[in-house]
């Protein structure tokens, strides 16, 4: 949701601001400009289009200097074009300024310099920031000052850098926007994200709301909004370049399908078992937890369904909400509840809106998150982290997994610290259920009876910590086999083969029940997001009661199957293929019925049903990718969308 990028050395920085701005393109990609400092004033290029519009514009330009700008934008106010594409500039071009965020107040703002004679050439909110900078500059104020007045008008959210014609310096600031200093040997720079400069540093600093940051031929300097010195942690990141880079893969989104079984190994390594901590949570720090309220968007929230079926099944009240509704419509919190945020990037707006909903209650409030130093991570009483590494693909694919598996070692804390009010309901009391079918007698098969006993016993001896010493162990040793089973997943690559089949379909609906459920929502969102085709998720029970009747031969009906309650998804299987719908199914390798009831049949590894659903969703990931390949569509950055959406 736009990236800016900022960098002081000694050295021409236009190099190192476009490799950044190249880094930086998930976070938007309708335009890019840069702005360079020299001693003959500002060279500013800007383009409508993604970085390569703007490489070709700058061929034959001389834009040498050691300090500069750029930006590349998701828009909002304002569609693409070079007059709306960032820097923006006064008229005189003595200040050159990039934004990330909104300015809330950018009407009034904008009508009143506009009275006082200032001249405007783009739609932006962003372009009265460079206007109130020059009024300053009029009046005779320096440009730090002039900088920090002009911050001080802005309501919304932020995060700006700033260079002006006569300094060798720039001057930042974020609100609600992310900010991140990166402090190299010969070079500063300041980045909305990391990978935009790890080339070059791995040292940085994670701004707060309302730092200014002076960089300057002497260093950087950290100050509150009026000036007074701030102390700022600096902290060593434990990327790479590489991973922030493609190598040999044509997408970052297959090079991130394919980095799972590592990705996946380094989120649970020292975490599995009762007595292993989850980051701020030893053994007992979750006792007095009652229920839990999930805020989450898109993927992150799919992944939150899926951590509330875990911990429901646990005897644990917990319920996942939509971010962007939960921040106006929150359900009733208590001390006893707690709130998590699930965001991969730790910044999307909606989840920060609610978390800061959830700090005002007198509930506690946890992020799980990939980004140390991220708002979430700091607003949040507590943190966890998924430890995916570096998501550069719009499409979230390891930090789904990573989530999950996460929020399956955390659905096993609370359990075993003894959180919640409820009792996990026993098969018996819910009706018949031992249906996962087709399985031999093999570990799933065990895992499910072993499933089913330990329910029983729930229910015979009503007590939570009854159910975890029977099944806890089995969720472990499935969870210390998921890298492995997800590196079958990803070498079998069996949706390569599927993709080609179903090109003419109208339609692609995906189904699933229990924690199949949030896999179909998120295979669905996968698949429309890259592919552009339609695509609808639903739990498998609710087809019946309206979707059936869009089902035709040109649906494709793709169900998720994870070794329990299998036979009810295959009476709503039935249900499809007798209006002709060609089936996909996902399953686990022994369920033989099932394979043998579907056209076609994506298997993974047997493995506990409780994390069923990751090795279902990894083949999902596939399917949405081979076939966005062959529609030839833009798979690391596909139309309207960008990463870390950082406005409500
Ligand atoms: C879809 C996708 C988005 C994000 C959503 C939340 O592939 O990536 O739906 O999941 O924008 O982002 P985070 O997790 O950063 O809060």
């Amino acid at each position: 949701m736009c990236g800016i990028i900022a960098r002081v050395g000694e050295d021409d920085a236009l190099g190192e601001i476009l490799a950044g701005l190249r880094t930086l393109e998930y976070r938007g990609y309708d335009s890019a400009g840069v702005a360079v400092r020299s001693d003959d004033g500002l060279g500013v290029c800007k383009r409508e289009g993604e970085t390569d519009a703007l490489d070709a514009a700058l061929v034959g330009r001389d834009l040498s200097g050691s300090v500069g700008i750029g930006h590349t934008r998701w828009s909002t106010h304002g569609p693409p074009s070079d007059a709306n594409a960032h820097p923006h500039t006064d008229a005189d071009e003595r200040v050159a300024v990039v934004h990330n965020g909104i300015i809330r107040n950018y009407e009034s703002l904008r009508r009143e310099l506009r009275e006082e004679g200032y001249r405007f050439t783009s739609e932006t909110d962003t372009e009265v920031v460079p206007h109130l900078v020059a009024r300053e500059l009029d009046a005779g104020t320096d440009a730090e000052t002039a900088f920090r007045s002009a911050v001080d008008q802005l309501e919304g959210s932020y995060a700006l850098a700033m260079v002006v014609a006569d300094e060798d310096a720039v001057y930042a600031t974020r609100h609600g926007s992310p900010l991140v200093l990166g402090i190299g040997d010969d070079a500063r720079y300041l980045a909305s994200d990391v990978p935009a400069f790890v080339e070059f540093t791995d040292r940085v600093v994670y701004l707060e709301d309302d730092d200014v940051v002076i960089l300057d031929d002497d260093g950087h300097r950290i100050a509150t909004i009026d000036g007074g010195p701030v102390e700022r942690e600096t902290e060593t990141v434990g990327w790479t370049a590489g991973d922030a880079r493609k190598g040999v893969y044509s997408h970052f989104m297959r090079k991130e399908i394919d980095e799972q079984p590592t990705s996946l190994r380094q989120t649970i390594e020292g975490r599995i078992g009762d007595e292993a901590a989850l980051d701020a949570f030893p053994p007992g720090a979750l006792a007095d937890v009652e229920t839990v309220v999930f805020v989450a968007c898109g993927t992150s929230y799919h992944a939150a369904m899926y951590g509330s079926v875990l911990l429901r099944r646990r005897g644990i009240f917990a319920t996942a909400m939509r971010a962007n509704e939960f921040a106006h419509d929150p359900t009733p919190l208590s001390d006893r509840t707690l709130v998590v945020a699930v965001t991969q990037s730790g910044e999307t707006a909606d989840t920060l809106a609610s978390l800061r909903v959830a700090n005002a209650s007198p509930a506690r409030t946890l992020a799980v998150t990939n980004v140390i130093g991220s708002s979430a991570a700091r607003e949040a009483d507590d943190a966890v982290f998924i430890r995916a590494g570096p998501e550069i693909g719009v499409a979230a694919t390891k930090t789904f997994s990573s989530q999950v598996a996460t929020l399956s070692l955390f659905a096993n804390r609370l359990e075993c610290d003894g959180a919640g009010i409820g009792t996990a309901l026993g098969r018996e009391e819910i009706g018949d259920r031992d249906t996962a079918v087709g399985l031999d007698a093999s570990a799933d098969r065990d895992t499910a009876a072993n499933s089913d006993r330990s329910a029983d016993s729930d229910a015979a001896e009503g007590t939570i910590a009854a159910r975890r010493a029977t099944d806890g162990g089995t969720v472990s040793d499935a969870m210390r086999a998921l890298p492995d089973d997800v590196a079958t997943v990803v070498a079998d690559d069996g949706a390569a083969r599927l993709a080609e089949r179903y090109t003419d379909a109208d339609s692609y609906f995906f189904i699933g029940r229990g924690v199949g459920y949030p896999v179909a929502l998120e295979g669905a969102l996968k698949f429309k997001e890259i592919t552009y085709e339609h695509a609808e998720g639903f739990a498998a029970g609710e087809l019946k009661h309206g979707p059936l009747a869009l089902v035709t031969p040109s649906t494709v009906v793709v169900a998720v199957f994870t070794g329990r309650d299998d036979e009810r998804t295959l009476h709503n299987v039935r249900e499809a293929q007798s209006r002709g719908a060609p089936i996909v199914g996902v399953g686990p390798e022994s369920a033989t019925e099932v394979r043998d009831a579907v056209d076609q049949y994506l298997s993974f590894p047997d493995t506990d049903p409780e994390l069923a659903g990751i090795l279902a969703n990894v083949h999902l990931q596939l399917l949405a990718y081979h076939a966005a390949e062959i529609r030839d569509r833009a798979i690391d950055k596909p139309r309207n969308l960008a990463k870390s959406v950082t406005v409500e």
